[in-house]
């Protein structure tokens, strides 16, 4: 399929689209949700836009990770059922969960999501299935325990956080409320932490580049638009947590 040189040459572009992104995002905040705005195009319903934005991380995924030829081994499974425990939740059962209507997205908002998706997707999937190697002793490696240990834990976090903000709106509500409880005591971005902790517990566990482009990618991508859910939240109650953080309990 791709030569080696090329293989890497595509994960060059992710790290360069990570730093692309965090320099970006630094002047523009993503036109979706609390900062959706006038100018950017076609709009288009928030569930749709999750389905079209992560379906190359979730079947594309799954369909590029049979191909590779280690993708019957023990260790490349648990990767990729590691991978689909995040991503076909996110595709498939994130929006459908989602209570209130959402503010419609940029479609190019969500196609930028999807171009990204099939770059990191098919490094992702290349890697674990057909490039890199990993024998039964790698289930006993300190990168792979340690790197379970994160995504698990971000895991946990991002999905109790996301499910908090759900319960902040009743059918058919748009607003926006405080919100409280689990990691929120500490943060205004929890959600975004846990994801950090996943895709830095994923790398860890691979050991691998594509593994370090995405961490990066997430962390380019969710940083700067915590400090700006923050901003927001701090502009819009008056009577919002003075103690609470962006993003990282205690420190920022
Ligand atoms: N790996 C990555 O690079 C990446 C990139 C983007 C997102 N994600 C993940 O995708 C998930 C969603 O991301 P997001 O950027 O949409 O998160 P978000 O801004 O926190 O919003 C999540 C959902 O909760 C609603 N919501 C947020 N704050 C609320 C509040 N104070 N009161 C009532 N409802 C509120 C939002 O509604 P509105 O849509 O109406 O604002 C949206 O439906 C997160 O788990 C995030 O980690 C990952």
């Amino acid at each position: 399929m791709l030569s080696e040189e090329s293989f890497n040459r595509l994960v060059l572009v992710e790290i360069g689209a990570a730093i692309a992104t965090a320099l970006l995002l630094l002047f523009i905040t993503a036109p979706y949700g609390r900062h959706a705005r006038q100018g950017w195009g076609v709009m288009i319903p928030a569930k749709w836009a999750w389905l079209v934005m992560e379906m190359p991380a979730s079947l594309g995924f799954l369909a590029l990770y049979f191909l590779g030829s280690r993708a019957f081994q023990a260790v490349p499974l648990i990767f990729c059922a590691i991978w689909q425990l995040h991503y076909l939740q996110r595709t498939f059962v994130y929006p459908v969960l989602q209570r209130g209507l959402g503010r419609p997205w940029p479609l190019l908002v969500a196609l930028s999501g999807f171009s990204f998706q099939c770059l990191n997707g098919f490094v992702n999937a290349r890697w674990i299935s057909e490039r890199g190697s990993y024998d039964l002793d790698w289930l006993w490696s300190p990168q792979f325990l340690v790197g379970v240990f994160l995504f698990l834990v971000g895991f946990w976090i991002n999905m109790q956080s996301d499910a908090i903000l759900r319960r902040l709106r009743q059918p058919g509500d748009s607003s926006y409320h405080i919100p409280s409880g689990g990691m929120y005591r500490w943060v205004s971005c929890p959600n975004y932490f846990g994801e950090i902790l996943e895709w830095t517990g994923w790398a860890v566990m691979t050991w691998s580049l594509p593994g370090l482009a995405f961490a990066l990618y997430t962390i380019a991508n969710l940083g700067p638009r915590a400090l700006a859910h923050h901003r927001w939240y701090q502009k819009e109650f008056s009577d919002y947590p003075a103690q609470r953080k962006a993003l990282i309990p205690f420190l920022i």
